[in-house]
C-alpha cells in the first residue's frame, strides 16, 4: 500500500525546467487521449449533490484540470455551485487567472489539505493528487471531512497494476518523439539534452509514473486505512477505461452515512 518511494515531481530541489516539462506532458497527454473525460459524470454528480455553496479542490496544482474534466460550466451553473481551488502551495499565476470567473476562484493562500479551515469546510476532491499523500496524512484528511458530514471524491488515472505500468513506459517512451512540440520553448534546450543525449527526462517521467502506480490507494487500501470507521460510512467507486488508457481511471467516493440518512430524513 502506498509505497514511500519518493516522486521527482514532488521535490523542490529538482530543477524547474522538469517540473515545467512534467506539467506540460500531463496536460498533452490529458488534451491528446482525453482520458480526463471519463470522470465527468462522477464530478458532475458529486457538485450536483453538493448541499454547500461550493466544492473545494485540493492540491489542486494550478487548477487546470477539472474545469477540463467539467468541459463547461453548465453543471455548476444549473446547480448555482462554484469550485474552490487550493493547494499547499498556491500559484499566483492561478490566482490571477480565476480572479473574474463566476464559477471558479483560487484559494491565494497556502491550503494543507489537512487543515482545512473551518471557512472552507465542505466536500473535496482530489484529482490525481490522493496518492502523493502518505497513509497517515490521507487517513486524516478523509476523517476530518467525515466529522464535518462531508463526501470525498478521489479521481486518479493511475493504478497498481501491469496494465498501468506499461501505460507508463508508452507514455515516457512517447517524450522522444514529441518533445519539441510540447515542452515550452524555454525549456527546450535542457529537456532535449536531457532527452537526446543523457536520456534522464524520459527516465525521470518513467520512475514518476511507475511510483504514481505503487502509491495508489485502491478502494480496498483506503477501507483498510480507515479502519473502525468504516462502519459509519458509504463508499462508491466507479471504474472507466478507454482505449488510449487501457488501465482505466477510477473515482471513488467518500461519504458519511450520517449524510445519507440527513438526505433521505
Ligand atoms: C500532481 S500535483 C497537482 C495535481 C492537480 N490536481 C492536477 O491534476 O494537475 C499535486 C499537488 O499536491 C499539492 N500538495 C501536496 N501535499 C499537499 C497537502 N498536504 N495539502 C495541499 N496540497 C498538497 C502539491 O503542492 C501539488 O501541487
Amino acid at each position: 500500500m502506498n509505497s514511500r518511494l519518493f516522486e521527482f515531481g514532488d521535490q523542490k530541489w529538482v530543477p524547474e525546467w522538469y517540473h515545467d516539462g512534467l506539467h506540460d506532458y500531463l496536460l498533452f497527454f490529458y488534451r491528446t487521449f482525453s482520458y480526463h473525460k471519463l470522470w465527468r459524470e462522477d464530478l458532475e454528480h458529486f457538485i450536483e449533490s453538493e448541499k454547500n455553496e461550493f466544492v473545494l479542490e485540493c492540491c489542486a496544482g494550478l487548477g487546470e484540470c477539472l474545469p477540463m474534466v467539467l468541459e463547461d460550466s453548465s453543471v455548476l451553473q444549473r446547480n448555482h455551485k462554484r469550485v474552490l481551488f487550493s493547494d499547499l502551495f498556491p500559484h499566483k499565476r492561478a490566482v490571477e487567472k480565476f480572479k473574474d470567473s463566476n464559477f471558479y476562484s483560487y484559494c491565494s493562500f497556502s491550503v494543507d489539505a489537512t487543515e482545512v479551515p473551518k471557512s472552507l469546510e465542505t466536500s473535496k476532491v482530489f484529482i490525481n493528487s490522493f496518492h502523493h499523500l502518505n497513509p497517515k496524512v490521507a487517513k486524516k484528511v478523509l476523517l476530518d471531512s467525515i466529522e464535518s458530514n462531508n463526501r470525498v471524491l478521489v479521481l486518479e488515472y493511475v493504478s497498481n497494476s501491469i496494465v498501468a505500468y506499461l501505460t507508463m513506459v508508452c507514455g515516457a517512451s512517447l517524450t522522444f518523439v514529441t518533445l519539441p512540440f510540447v515542452v515550452q520553448r524555454k525549456n527546450l534546450f535542457f529537456s532535449a539534452f536531457f532527452t537526446y543525449i543523457v536520456p534522464l527526462f524520459p527516465i525521470m517521467l518513467l520512475w514518476d509514473g511507475l511510483v504514481s502506480c505503487f502509491r495508489h490507494y485502491s478502494l480496498k487500501e483506503i477501507k483498510k486505512l480507515l479502519g473502525a470507521e468504516n462502519a459509519n460510512l458509504d463508499f462508491t467507486m466507479n471504474q472507466k477505461r478507454s482505449l488510449f488508457l487501457p488501465s482505466g481511471v477510477s473515482a471513488i467516493l467518500i461519504k458519511p452515512k450520517k449524510e445519507v440518512q440527513q438526505k433521505a430524513a
